[in-house]
């Protein structure tokens, strides 16, 4: 079976992490590379981060990491979202590092800094080059963050969207938020990204919203059966978990005790076998950039009720549930095989 090749774009973080490490170990990706942007913690940091993750899986030389974007498109004029981006002065900062009870937490304290260096092109202007130079509808794409980067890709140079196959979106929620009651935190970081995006005609926009990395909670014994298979990459693995079982139970409560999602490593299992997600709607969606309490809130028309005459024409896929047990197979498989 050929290799997907996938860009990964990503804002790590915890679960961004548990993704790059199932991606590049698995036997069905090829990475091609790794994108960073503003998200969880400003772009500094997540760099910082994602090279931590990259140096620890050894694989610097084939798989680059290039910075992304550090604002978002307009979510920060005239502070219009304090505390983005997420750095030094993040308000809860020394609070979240010395409590142990964070989601993310600043820097992945489990890895020594960084010793290995990022690209030097930024991430628009690599995209832009790796996407031309690609054949079309060959490259997956796999945001899980804020998409401003692909944004302005999108923007800068729109022959690149006839190169993707696919974009496989950790992000948005079905009257669900995180963030806000009913915005989840990449969209709601830049929303305005995140409708250019799917409005740039861009073929199959899968979205992987918290209704199904929800559904495909992990729990502690899942962390342990993770680690049992005895390698570095499972012990961190093992560890990212914990911590977000920790973090989650202290800020945001999942319906399963000692359980917290994981995110964004449900985009890369979807990639092994697409039935891990369920649910799935082929539907119009849009986002809401209005700047009320609803901005950012993703709006999905799934809705039987709605106005047939006010129907648009789906432009993307959603999926609303998911299979934890195959979830939890599957990233124990991508663990197994690369021992
Ligand atoms: O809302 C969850 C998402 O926000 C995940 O991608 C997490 O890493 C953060 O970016
Ligand atoms: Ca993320």
């Amino acid at each position: 079976m050929d290799k997907r090749k996938v860009i990964l774009d990503v804002d790590t973080g915890s679960d961004d992490a548990v993704a790059i490490i199932s991606a590049v170990l698995s036997k069905n990706i090829e990475v091609l590379g790794i994108a960073t942007v503003n998200g969880n913690r400003c772009v500094e940091y997540t760099t910082e981060n994602t090279l931590r993750v990259v140096e620890m899986l050894g694989v610097s030389e084939t798989v680059p990491v290039v910075r992304g974007c550090a604002y978002p498109l307009v979510a920060t004029i005239k502070r219009k979202k304090p505390g983005i981006p997420r750095g030094h002065y993040y308000q809860h900062a020394e609070e979240y590092k010395t409590s142990g009870k964070s989601i993310h937490g600043d820097f992945l304290d489990m890895f020594p800094p960084s010793t290995i260096k990022e690209a030097n092109l930024n991430a628009v202007s690599w995209y832009i080059k790796t996407l031309m130079a690609a054949e079309d509808e060959s490259i997956t794409l796999i945001p899980v963050g804020p998409l401003t980067n692909l944004a302005h890709v999108f923007q800068v140079e729109p022959r690149t969207v006839k190169k993707v196959k696919e974009i496989i979106y950790m992000g948005g929620g079905h009257l669900l938020g995180n963030t806000r009651p009913a915005a989840e935190y990449n969209v709601w970081v830049d929303p305005e990204a995140a409708q250019i995006v799917l409005e740039s005609g861009v073929r199959n926009f899968i979205w992987v919203p918290l209704n199904a990395t929800h559904a495909a909670y992990l729990t502690k014994s899942d962390a342990e059966r993770i680690r049992s298979i005895g390698t570095k990459p499972a012990e961190v693995v093992a560890e990212l978990i914990e911590q977000r079982i920790i973090g989650y139970s202290n800020y945001q409560k999942v319906e399963a005790p000692d359980a917290a999602p994981i995110h964004d490593a449900l985009c890369i299992a979807a990639i092994h076998d697409p039935s891990v997600l369920t649910d799935i709607h082929h539907c119009y969606a849009e986002v809401d950039c209005g700047g009320s309490s609803c901005d950012g809130e993703t709006i999905f028309d799934i809705n039987p009720g709605s106005f047939e005459y006010d129907k648009k024409t789906p432009n993307s896929y959603v999926a609303l549930g998911a299979d934890r047990e195959k979830f939890v197979n599957i990233l124990v498989g991508i663990l197994e095989g690369a021992k």
